[in-house]
């Protein structure tokens, strides 16, 4: 596996590739890896001739109370698992490199589906995660760009804008990668305490209730006000339980496809999940 971390240095490494049309695939992370991200490895390695991973802790993204300077930077660990896992090229730039010196006057900025669930508590979050994917794949050029369901509205935000700025990449959802117990893999989980990582799995537990619940009949306000209290109940603090349609407009029945939403504090770590739950007319 090349490291490089120029972007002129990554070009130079993808030139032949691209002359020969290779197809190429490519994940953005910010490090800190999981089996959660080593999944989206495999599947570009899977379905890509060349496999490029980007670790880059983007400070755009982050608010003024979030913290960016001691967001876990584990290079080292991250190349070995990348090579293990037969990643061709880590592209690991500097803030400066990404971002250079001149002040920038451009902002990327996606309505309506940034300013609910996550953008609430958020604010400009994704206008930060739309600036540093954009130049990402602007950079890397793929064919194909995968990123996880887990981070289903960021998942969603990155589809609308590469549709609306016309960015000639398809972007590959990939399901979540979850523990033996349910828990959805996260670089916030290494934050639990070992009680807390005991009570983590319930967020999957009553996801999984609900989903039951609904397709039985029960009502749709019902059922995730279960939700919400069987958090309360377990000691979570919760931030947001909803349920909305798969392009993440509000549903008020589940007359659709619907994707449940939790997102839920356990001291100070916030853990997010989401659990998309299919219609049939033969429902209840
Ligand atoms: O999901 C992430 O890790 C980040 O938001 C991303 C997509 C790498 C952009 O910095």
């Amino acid at each position: 596996m090349k490291t490089e971390t120029s972007i002129q240095g990554l070009s130079a490494s993808l030139q032949t590739a691209r002359a020969a049309r290779k197809v190429i695939g490519f994940v953005a992370t910010m490090g800190n890896l999981h089996e959660g991200h080593i999944n989206l490895v495999r599947e570009a390695r899977r379905l890509c001739d060349v496999v490029v991973v980007s670790i880059f802790v983007n400070p755009t993204q982050f608010g003024p109370n979030e913290d960016f300077d001691n967001y876990p930077r584990t290079l080292e660990q991250d190349s070995h698992l990348l090579a293990e896992a037969e990643c061709d090229i880590l592209f690991a730039p500097s803030v400066e490199q990404m971002y250079g010196s001149r002040p920038r006057l451009t902002n990327i900025r996606v309505e309506k589906i940034t300013e609910d669930l996550c953008g609430l508590q958020r604010p400009g979050h994704f206008d930060g995660v739309a600036l540093v994917v954009t130049k990402l794949l602007n950079i890397v050029q793929p064919t194909y760009a995968f990123f996880g369901e887990k981070d289903y509205q960021q998942l969603a935000v990155i589809r609308q804008f590469v549709q609306d700025l016309s960015i000639p990449v398809d972007i590959i959802g990939v399901p979540i990668t979850r523990a033996a117990d349910g828990l959805a893999l996260s670089s916030r989980n290494g934050y639990l305490s070992e009680e807390q990582r005991n009570t983590a799995p319930i967020i999957y537990q009553l996801l999984q209730q609900a989903k039951a619940k609904l397709l039985q009949g029960v009502a749709l306000d019902v059922v995730l006000n279960d939700v919400k209290q069987g958090l309360d109940q377990a000691g979570f603090v919760v931030d947001y339980v909803e349920a909305r349609a798969t392009n993440l407009l509000h549903v008020e029945t589940f007359e659709q496809d619907v994707v449940l939403f939790v997102a839920a504090k356990l001291g100070n770590t916030r853990l997010i999940d989401n659990l998309m739950v299919k219609y049939s007319k033969s429902i209840g």
